[in-house]
């Protein structure tokens, strides 16, 4: 019996060139076999699983008609929702079950980099039929065999991309290959879903390459006929692209621009928008006869990867340049060509892997966590750690990180040495000095100071301190907050504090002290820690339980400044439950704030420049052992950047 190797397709990028090449003449074949009736018993005895965590018609189904003309047998998950996944159960064990019972797995999923962590955890290949709006390989290699056989080649081709070029994934895997077969991209996304940063950038960094980005109706009136107009080069490989000449070599030359050769359309991925974006927006692309009608588009053939919503007319299915159904169609055979292409490579010896840096390593918890909602990371946190290397697009003046699933970057703020426990302001003057702490694993990373100091950094200087409150400031404020909140409560009962470690959470227990000395209830009280992951809320009452739902929650943090720290708060305590109210009590107003939010209980109103670092003392009960009990107060110093002294770097 044949076996599959190891071997995933993650991304269109998996495959070289000649890898593409050889599935394109196995499709051949297949379809020669498909029309003779042939049969085929290549995958005999081999079986494939398909792992369909969102729905799908045409991946799902052509690949096991794929596997089942091989005379392969197929295994199917097709709504994960009756599966074990309902009751919780991760990805990554799935795929290891799943690899016992079957030679291949196909999966699709609604997270970002779901595909890499299933091929890093099962012991069969994966084949990746879409992870969330990253990939989707296989519906490329069904685009660019159709486009060829329509246009005989692929190399100089021009094709625009029309629609959402954002969240589709089948874009990014078809922008990858085109650039690679040497095609022209012209973008033109419908309002805001442009080509993501983190494609634009791998194509620079790895192809030297450059998309075209027209507004779609820059596209309609190129397409509309006007032969002799040169689209207005906002950069200049545009210019390169309408004429064929580089514009820094040579200057524009007087020849008629390309031809369009192909128009790629796209849904709106609807499913991928946040909620209060769906409904509204303006009226998506809608592409008609009429933008065929003219010289430069008449040749062009019009693509799709369907299911189509309202973007392409019905009009259109009976020209014969409407080749949507056709790419469809080919799913079968260039999915069998695929299977029979993997099974060939079980016979050759494996290409040497190409060395590839290994990720970042980071000193202490918590490591940086990804940006992206939907990277699979966020998702699969109780044994999926985040993953990282430098950016592509790092340059000296910003440090910025690269998820290892999903490609997002994480632009960071503040770096810490671990060795000498300092944190810093990332500039230009430390990015040697980064790389060298990246190089001996001592390199930490911080969202913000809070979560620096939490970690037990200090600031790499400090400035002379002033005291801005004492004691008894400190003490009256809070006697005037929790006055407050009495005053506002309608019933003092259904108050609870949450307070954030760790200052939060000691000024959230002094309130709910001078509550209880005042209304005669004692909110429940807890601690919330915002880079806590699932175990993020503990009560501090010794009665133990914490309940969110149904509660008025004052939420409490010692300094408000931007914003963020009280997002992410906020983010946890809907993930614990739904409470009737939240509020926001901090002892200190800095106003610089990079969010909508105003907190309802102040204790000192206090604008500091940004460089200024406002820290709070507590007074808290010492353990036992514990010699030093810091005195009440606030004080304020600047933090020297490492900016300002170059040469007084560590
Ligand atoms: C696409 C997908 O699922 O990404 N469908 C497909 O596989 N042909 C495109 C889409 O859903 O819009």
């Amino acid at each position: 019996m044949a076996r599959m190797p190891k071997f995933d397709v993650v991304s269109i990028e998996d495959l070289t060139i000649e890898d593409i090449e050889r599935i394109f003449t196995l499709a051949d074949a297949f379809v020669e076999a498909l029309r003779e009736g042939r049969r085929c018993d290549l995958a005999a005895g081999l079986i494939m699983a398909t792992l369909f965590y969102e729905p799908s018609t045409r991946t799902r189904l052509s690949f096991e008609s794929a596997m089942h003309r091989l005379g392969g047998a197929v295994i199917s998950s097709a709504d994960m929702q009756a599966s074990s996944a309902s009751k919780g159960e991760t990805l990554a064990d799935t795929a290891r079950v799943v690899a016992a019972y079957a030679d291949l797995i196909v999966v699709r999923h609604p997270y970002d980099g779901a595909a890499r962590v299933a091929a890093e955890y099962a012991s069969a290949p994966i084949i990746n039929a879409g992870d969330g709006s990253r990939e989707h390989p296989t519906q490329t290699l069904c685009d660019l065999y159709i486009l060829r056989r329509k246009k005989g080649r692929l190399r100089g081709l021009t094709v625009a991309l029309c629609g959402d070029l954002k969240f589709g994934r089948t874009v990014h895997s078809l922008i990858y290959a085109l650039a690679r077969f040497g095609a022209n991209i012209v973008a033109a996304p419908f309002g805001g879903m442009d080509v993501p940063d983190y494609v634009l950038e791998r194509l620079a960094a790895e192809r030297n390459y450059r998309i075209s980005t027209v507004t779609i109706d820059e596209l309609r009136s190129q397409a509309g006929g006007l032969d002799a107009l040169y689209l207005t080069p906002s950069a200049p490989h545009q210019m390169a692209l309408f004429t064929g000449e580089n514009p820094l070599e040579k200057a524009p030359s007087a020849r008629p621009p390309t031809a369009l050769d192909a128009f790629y359309v796209t849904r709106l991925q609807r499913e991928r928008l946040a909620e209060k974006d769906r409904a509204g927006g303006g009226a998506y692309v809608h592409f008609d006869a009429r933008a065929l009608r003219t010289s430069r588009a008449q040749q062009a053939v019009v693509m799709h990867p369907l299911p189509r919503t309202d973007e392409l007319a019905y009009e259109l299915d009976s020209d014969p340049r409407a080749v949507y159904f056709e790419q469809a169609a080919a799913g079968v055979p260039v999915r069998m060509a695929l299977l029979a292409w993997m099974l060939e490579r079980a016979g050759t010896a494996a290409a040497p892997k190409a060395i590839v840096e290994p990720p970042l390593s980071f000193k202490g918890e918590p490591a940086p966590r990804c940006a992206n909602p939907a990277c699979i990371t966020r998702h699969e946190g109780a044994y999926l750690r985040p993953r990282f290397r430098l950016a592509r697009s790092a340059n000296r003046s910003l440090l910025a990180l690269r998820c290892d699933f999903c490609e997002r970057e994480l632009r960071i703020e503040f770096v810490g040495h671990a060795k000498s426990h300092r944190y810093y302001r990332f500039d230009e003057n430390l990015y040697g000095y980064v790389r060298q702490w990246i190089d001996e694993g001592s390199l930490a990373v911080f969202e913000t100071v809070k979560q620096a100091e939490e970690s037990g950094y200090e600031p790499y200087r400090r400035g002379p301190q002033r005291e801005v409150m004492n004691a008894a400031e400190i003490a009256a404020a809070c006697a005037g907050m929790a006055a407050q909140i009495i005053g506002d409560a309608e019933n003092p009962a259904a108050l609870a504090l949450v307070g954030v470690v760790s200052r939060g959470a000691v000024l959230a227990t002094r309130l709910r002290d001078l509550i209880e000395e005042r209304a005669g209830v004692r909110p429940p009280t807890a601690a919330l820690d915002v880079y806590g992951g699932d175990a993020a809320i503990h009560p501090l009452d010794a009665a133990g339980g914490f309940d969110v739902d149904g509660r008025t929650i004052v939420l409490v943090d010692d300094v408000i400044n931007s914003g963020w720290t009280v997002q992410r708060a906020m983010t946890t305590l809907w993930r614990n439950g739904r409470p009737a109210a939240v509020k926001l009590a901090v002892l200190i107003d800095r106003g610089h704030r990079a969010l909508p939010i105003r907190p309802n209980y102040v204790g000192k109103r206090m604008p500091t420049a940004r460089g200024d670092r406002v820290r709070v003392r507590l007074n808290v009960p010492a353990a036992e052992g514990e010699a030093r009990r810091p005195v009440d107060r606030v004080v304020v110093y600047s933090m020297v950047d490492a900016i300002r002294e170059p040469e007084a770097a560590p």
